[in-house]
């Protein structure tokens, strides 16, 4: 095992600014509190004060009244992405849209439910409308409509983009046309660095088929394992008898809903400040290293840098050296809907030293120089042609 000094691999939130102390109290305070709670089995929805602040959380960003008797708390959004294509899925082989790029742990999810994935081109605002609408058309032409359409709108994973509110309106119409609903994964929503939030899908149109989902990983930590899905009557009982588990981790929600009993505010006022600038320490490494073969995302939000490379890189040489050299990145074609091998990878920034980005982007840049089958400069000069 070769020993990773740089690990540029999963999306976390930053460990500097994990309130250990902050969240020792509130173990505390709910211990005395509602210590006889945790003796019992949480039920299907899960710690009624978490599931009113995440409430509140999603009323706040988005100005609009989230009932929190319709959000269910899940062991990270995880088993949201899960829950959610099991209760839209009717058969092996339905058909779902997801994005070219798209998160690995759906793509697996949804592989080992035997969905047939079927991918949106992306460009700097998310899925291109007319391809959905070009594919909607062509699926429905061959009577097998998707039975949803998964879209990481908001700094998605792994391109970091935003999409528009205007593209979301259009996606939101292609839905209706088509009868198709969304499942609205936002789980970087609130790590927002600057410029314009974007609404939610789930603001700008109340279909009760519209599912969404949210996470307490990026924002606090992934440890806590704790989710969320946001679905209206009669689709929350469909999502809800989906679940055998008898609930999520009551004790972690209590101690989370005590930490936030004020809000998410305080802590993302201090937590994303820090990730900015790692974003920056490692745009700026980048640009002094790659400028003269690659292209990457400047996102304003979330945890991820996606980078594009040359054709012409040995993408089986680059994951060995950069291994051998300590340095872990996730490769394009782990996000690729169906495995292709494209000449891309991903970058995450949060959890790293500024040290550790000093030091490692350097030698990713040296390992993907090694690489090339040629010295030539890039020919592209944008993430997608
Ligand atoms: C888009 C997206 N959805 C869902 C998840 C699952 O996160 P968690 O289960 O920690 O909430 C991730 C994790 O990286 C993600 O990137």
């Amino acid at each position: 095992m070769t020993d990773i000094r740089y690990d540029f691999g999963s999306g976390r939130s930053d460990p500097e600014t994990f309130p250990t102390e902050a969240l020792k109290q509130a173990a505390v305070t709910v211990l005395d509190r509602e210590g006889l709670e945790f003796t019992r089995y949480p039920g299907n929805l899960g710690h009624a004060g978490l599931r009113k602040v995440m409430a509140q959380r999603e009323s706040d960003r988005e100005g609009v009244p989230v009932n929190p008797d319709h959000l269910i708390l899940c062991n990270g959004s995880m088993q949201a992405v899960t829950l959610t294509a099991e209760a839209l899925q009717e058969a092996h082989g339905d058909t779902v849209i997801v994005e070219e790029f798209c998160y690995p742990g759906t793509l697996s999810a949804y592989r080992n439910l035997k969905l047939d994935m079927v991918g949106i081109q992306l460009d700097e605002g998310g899925m291109k409308m007319d391809h959905l609408e070009s594919e909607l058309r062509r699926l429905q032409g061959e009577n097998r409509l998707p039975k949803f359409i998964y879209a990481i709108s908001t700094y998605q994973n792994p391109t970091g983009f935003v999409m528009p509110r205007a593209r979301r309106l259009e996606m939101i119409n292609l839905a209706r046309r088509f009868g198709v609903p969304i499942v609205e994964d936002n789980c970087y929503g609130d790590v927002h660095y600057e410029g314009p939030i974007e609404p939610a899908i789930y603001a700008l149109d109340d279909d009760p088929n519209h599912l969404y989902l949210c996470s307490l990983s990026k924002i606090l930590a992934p440890g806590m394992r704790l989710g969320y899905i946001l679905a209206r009557p009669p689709m929350l009982e469909r999502v809800l008898a989906r679940r055998h588990d008898a609930g999520s981790n009551t004790f972690a929600a209590a101690v989370v809903a005590e930490f936030y009993r004020n809000g998410i505010s305080a802590h993302a006022a201090i937590a994303n400040p820090v990730l900015q600038e790692k974003r920056d320490l490692t745009t700026r490494m980048l640009g002094e290293t790659l400028d003269d073969i690659c292209v990457w995302s400047n996102p304003v939000g979330g945890l991820f840098l996606w980078v594009r490379f040359p054709d012409d890189v040995d993408r089986g040489m680059l994951w060995k050296s950069a291994q051998a050299a300590g340095v872990n990145y996730i490769p394009g074609a782990a996000f690729h809907y169906r495995g292709n091998n494209a000449p891309y990878l991903r970058l995450a920034f949060g959890h790293l030293t500024r040290e550790q980005i000093r030091a490692g982007v350097p030698i990713l840049a040296r390992c993907l120089k090694e690489a090339r089958g040629s010295n030539e400069a890039r020919n592209f000069d944008t993430l997608f042609d």
